[in-house]
């Protein structure tokens, strides 16, 4: 990876870990080639250095105590926030501690992910639509991780094209034709809509034809698409795609479903819309992983393109920009 791209990365919020995955309150998780654990209660989470300081054991095999986490080897406890070592068990307890700490990166919890920045946040924390509100309901996803680029696995998430060749068997016939669409763009945000068939609709929701997709991209990688269906009935589905490798080229995939029990149409329910993404998730791996250069080019002219690529170029173009500005102001 270009060091300045990689440096940009580490100045931004990335997912982690699935709340739903802290086990005995600690997970593990990587970003840009740094081991993290991830450990709490689930409303005061810290992610921390995925490595004990005394014998370097993998803390993501620990355990937390009030809210503290336990290194599985020698049982030394270190404090939710600071990091800081609060217990050492072997040593007798008028004997001082060596002084010790983990380095805690900052955390937040949202959408049922925690996420982490590895240096000081230069981005705001992305966020959903504002249309996807509090009473959504919304599911993450089990994680996959993957062989590809950040930007490769973004891009394929948009692109309308693949659809009858790559996921025949999830959405059935689709129309090959991509028609013209316009990109709207606000600062570092993408968006544009399209019509849509039957196809990428769960068979529940299939009844209804001529839905809308709107797509949204928060950069570098928080990419969404709201369904809408005549009924009015509105699911979400959203990937975001993770750099853990400090190369680039290995990347962790969470993604979200949601739908908006208000105006859900046709009853299919949150688990309908899981085990749907899913299959049309698994449907691409191989594509991605596939793929050479294995991340996207940022260099225009080194792949060929047609108006369907619009959102792919318009995406490699604003990504240079934001290197760019971030070249500038650091
Ligand atoms: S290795 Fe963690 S307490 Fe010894
Ligand atoms: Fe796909």
């Amino acid at each position: 990876m270009d060091p300045v791209e990689y440096e940009m990365l580490r100045h931004m919020w990335f997912p982690v870990a699935r709340l739903a995955d802290l086990r005995d309150g600690v997970a593990g998780g990587a970003l840009l080639g740094e081991d993290l654990v991830v450990y709490g209660d689930g409303h005061d989470v810290t992610v921390a250095e995925g490595f004990c300081p005394h014998r370097g054991v993998a803390l993501r095999l620990g355990r937390t105590r009030d809210g503290a986490l336990e290194c599985p080897y020698h049982g030394w406890l270190f404090a939710g926030g600071s990091g800081r070592c609060t217990r050492v068990p072997s040593l007798p307890a008028d004997q001082d501690r060596p002084r010790a700490a983990l380095r805690t990166f900052p955390a937040r919890t949202a959408y049922g992910l925690v996420w982490t920045c590895l240096a000081e946040p230069r981005h705001p924390f992305p966020a959903l639509p504002a249309e996807v509100d509090e009473t959504w309901q919304l599911a993450a996803g089990e994680p996959y991780t993957l062989n590809c680029g950040m930007r490769q696995l973004t891009e394929n998430f948009r692109d309308k094209a693949h659809f009858p060749f790559v996921h025949a068997d999830t959405m059935g016939e689709v129309s090959k034709v991509v028609d013209p669409y316009r990109i709207s763009r606000d600062g570092w945000q993408l968006g544009w809509s399209a019509p849509l068939g039957s196809e990428g609709v769960p068979a529940d929701f299939a009844a209804e034809f001529d839905h809308r997709l709107d797509y949204h991209i928060t950069l570098p990688m928080f990419a969404s698409i709201r369904v809408r269906s005549p009924s009015g009935g509105r699911r979400l589905v959203a990937q975001l795609a993770v750099p853990v490798s400090a190369d680039g080229m290995r990347v962790r995939q969470f993604w979200l479903v949601g739908i908006d029990p208000v105006t859900a149409a046709g009853g299919a329910g949150i688990t309908d819309v899981l085990a749907f993404e899913q299959q049309v998730f698994e449907e691409d791996h191989p594509i991605v992983e596939n793929q050479r250069p294995a991340e996207a080019p940022l260099d225009l002219h080194s792949q060929v393109h047609t108006a369907a690529d619009r959102f792919s170029l318009t995406y490699r173009q604003v990504y240079r920009e934001l290197l760019e500005s971030f070249k500038e102001h650091s």
